[in-house]
């Protein structure tokens, strides 16, 4: 293996500290909590750990943690009149609805509903259009994560071609937004996109958000090149047992760390910095509803 492992844990962990920090300040200076309210509606289990790891480090930096579960049943009526009232409570800074939403729920109209200013996902449209015109928004928690590990890493990106493999709302459109704010020239490919290997190929940053098991292979990154994997797939491993499970990227890591320069792992990569933006996005969102 040549490649220097990028470590999301690690990272996450200076930023949720940076963030306690700023929490304990704007409580001595202004008596002031930042709140973050998260909505779960249904019993899907991999969206019932990712909500209690938010509410958990939520509370870890000091925050103060609102969770609302609703039944699958709930109508769009019922969570449409609870975002009203969380977005009119002055104690909730940041508002986040768990995604995906029960299919009889509609995910734009719920989205929308939310105040921008308390949009910590930087789902809103408002907040997609400024920053898609390069004005202060509410950026998405996944995308910044991987920006500022890959700041992190190079520095400057100015120039640097970047493939975004991935077109979705929550990670590919909006990472592509911030590396082209961050001067990189950036390809966006998917799964109708021409020989997509030679597109990966010709990455100097290679962006892989597209939820397919280690699809991206050792051959398709560029020699040097800067991996960042946002995938989080569960595989079965019969290997560690009968009906077991493991979790892997949306790049096959033993190839690709031979070629890379430079490589998020999964898990311990992306993931754990999502959270921590999401902590940072809610200090941001609080720091201005104070002025
Ligand atoms: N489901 C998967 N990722 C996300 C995310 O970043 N935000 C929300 N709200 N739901 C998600």
């Amino acid at each position: 293996m040549s490649a220097t492992i990028i470590d999301g844990k690690a990272f996450a962990a200076t930023v949720r500290e940076k963030v306690a920090a700023q929490v304990a300040k704007l409580k001595e200076d202004h008596g002031i909590t930042p709140g973050l309210a998260v909505v779960l509606v249904g019993e899907d289990p991999a969206s019932e750990v990712y909500v209690r790891n938010k509410g958990k480090q939520t509370v870890e930096v000091g925050m103060n943690s609102y969770e609302h579960k609703l039944d699958a049943a709930t109508s769009e009526a019922e969570l449409l009149a609870l975002i009203a009232k969380l977005n009119a409570d002055p104690a909730v800074h940041g508002i986040l609805v768990q995604l995906p939403l029960p299919k009889h729920l509609n995910e734009d109209l719920v989205i929308n509903s939310i105040d921008p200013a308390k949009d910590v996902d930087g789902f809103h449209i408002s907040n997609v259009g400024l920053l898609a015109t390069g004005q202060k928004s509410m950026v998405p928690c996944t995308p910044l994560g991987c920006l500022m590990m890959l700041r992190d890493h190079h520095g400057s990106l100015s120039g640097l071609n970047a493939v975004v493999v991935g077109r979705s709302n929550i990670v590919g459109k909006p990472m592509a937004q911030l590396l082209l704010r961050d001067s990189c020239t950036v390809t966006v490919a998917h799964s109708r996109t021409k020989d997509i290997e030679s597109v990966c190929r010709s990455a100097d940053i290679l962006v892989a958000a597209v939820g397919r098991p280690e699809m991206i292979k050792g051959d398709w990154v560029k020699p040097g090149a800067t991996v960042i994997d946002v995938g989080i797939n569960r595989i079965p491993a019969p290997e560690k047992g009968e009906g077991k499970n493991r979790l892997v990227g949306d790049v096959d890591f033993a190839s690709a760390a031979q070629v890379a320069g430079a490589i998020t792992p999964v898990p311990g990569g992306v993931g754990p910095m999502t959270i921590a933006c999401l902590l940072a996005n809610t200090l941001t969102a609080c720091a201005r509803a104070n002025g």
